[in-house]
């Protein structure tokens, strides 16, 4: 008898074959939601492999400070270190494996293990280790490192050995547009945690489209009723909206030019780190996700001198997507937690010298995107409920699906890319 390595079902031709049965601008198939052995793929293929967005720098400004998350069963700790630089460990103690960090956020010293008290440097050294020979290579033992890319205080971490290379060619493009946010001069004013009943990809396809914005009364306050919408598809009746909406644009594009920021949509989904950024208004008073557009945050962020400056959406896959005002930026990290759960963190960054009850309220500064993450959530779950039924066909994409389909593209020439290494 001959011993195999891998399970037959981990081998990836036969999610080759089910990908292959897809016509262009239709969803997935059902397994691929919801099929264990497909998120196992996944986690291979895309999890390890990919660029994965895990925090902004305001969640780890002081040394010491560390965020820890989980994709799959891997682990990794993004530490400052006590000269003030970032790294990002595996969260595996080199003794006998056991995790090290189980806060999704803290400050340290030194991170000692808590099951035999090995003790490591906020730069990984290892520095002690009760009881181990002189002979053991103590030099050999520090934690193993995790590739990590600040892109203008936004932090994506690589578990492969040899990262997809273009995030240098993506960060030249992305750190002009986010640096006059300046991250680097933010705190946290909330973060949630949320997670939805639904596969990480619903959750991606679901941010890809505003096809169904109509179940978001809240979001509709800052989003032109044509959002997403070409000019040939914009219907009649909302033709004035549509016509306000152009009026907002040429109006916010001069205003960026004034400023000197960068304005034109880039959009380049196909690539490793395919991204999408595009600065555009927001409705009404045209500041911020406030009811009526007007800014949440007293303080503008770093020395923006104008409100008015809509927002800069960036989406980044696999599992990202942010909001940046002049007032606040949100940051959106999709984690996926198994196959048919994914965690939703959401982080809303204020300039450093904002003050709670004073600047800003944070209940108020929330109230869309909690109500809006909600909403989703529910969405994804009852799509996570539908594609796992034996009588779900994969369907097509409407016109308004354009980034749906490209995000499904990206997946497929992914996992065909990866399975191939
Ligand atoms: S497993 Fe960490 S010290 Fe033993
Ligand atoms: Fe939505």
């Amino acid at each position: 008898m001959t011993l195999t390595t891998t399970t037959p079902r981990l081998d990836a031709g036969w999610l080759l074959d089910l990908l292959d049965t897809r016509p262009r601008g239709h969803s997935l198939p059902g397994a691929c939601y919801s099929d264990p052995a497909v998120h196992e793929l996944d986690l291979r293929l895309i999890w390890q492999r990919q660029w994965i967005f895990v925090g902004s720098v305001a969640e780890v400004p002081e040394e010491g400070d560390f965020l820890s998350i989980d994709l799959g069963s891997a682990s990794v700790v993004v530490l400052r270190d006590d000269d003030g630089r970032l790294q990002a460990f595996r969260n595996v103690c080199r003794h006998r494996g056991s995790r090290l960090v189980t806060e999704s956020h803290g400050c340290v010293g030194n991170i000692v293990c808590g099951y035999h008290h090995w003790t490591y440097a906020t730069d990984g050294r290892l520095l002690h280790a009760p009881q181990l020979p002189p002979t053991a290579e103590r030099a050999a033992l520090g934690l193993r490192t995790v590739h990590l890319r600040e892109v203008a205080g936004l932090l994506f971490v690589c578990l492969a050995a040899e990262p997809p290379g273009d995030i240098e060619d993506v960060a030249r493009v992305v750190a002009p547009y986010v640096a006059p946010h300046a991250l680097d001069r933010t705190k946290v004013a909330a973060q949630t945690d949320l997670v939805e009943h639904g596969n990480w990809k619903l959750t991606m396809e679901n941010n890809r489209e505003c096809y169904h914005c109509d179940g978001h009364p809240e979001l509709l306050c800052s989003f032109f009723p044509t959002w997403g919408l070409a000019d040939h598809q914009v219907p009649e009746r909302l033709r004035a909206d549509h016509d306000r909406y152009l009026l907002a644009q040429v109006d916010l594009e001069r205003r960026s030019e004034d400023l000197g920021l960068p304005y034109a949509l880039v959009e380049d989904l196909g690539r490793p780190v395919g991204f999408r950024l595009h600065r555009e208004p927001l409705d009404g008073a045209g500041e911020s996700f406030s009811p009526d557009g007007t800014r949440l945050v007293g303080r503008l962020l770093g020395d923006l001198p104008d409100a008015r400056l809509g927002r800069l959406g960036l989406h980044t896959q696999p599992n990202a997507w942010f909001h940046a005002q002049a007032d606040h930026v949100v940051t959106f990290a999709a984690l996926p937690v198994s196959v048919d759960r994914t965690l939703v963190r959401t982080t809303w960054l204020v300039h450093e010298d904002a003050v709670e009850g004073v600047d800003y309220d944070v209940a108020s500064l929330t109230a869309t995107w909690r109500a809006t993450n909600e909403q989703d959530a529910a969405f994804v779950a009852l799509t996570q409920a539908g594609v796992a039924d034996p009588g779900y066909e994969p369907g097509p994409y409407s016109e308004a699906e354009e980034q749906v389909e490209a995000f499904v593209a990206w997946y497929d020439a992914r996992i065909r890319e990866e399975a191939a290494r």
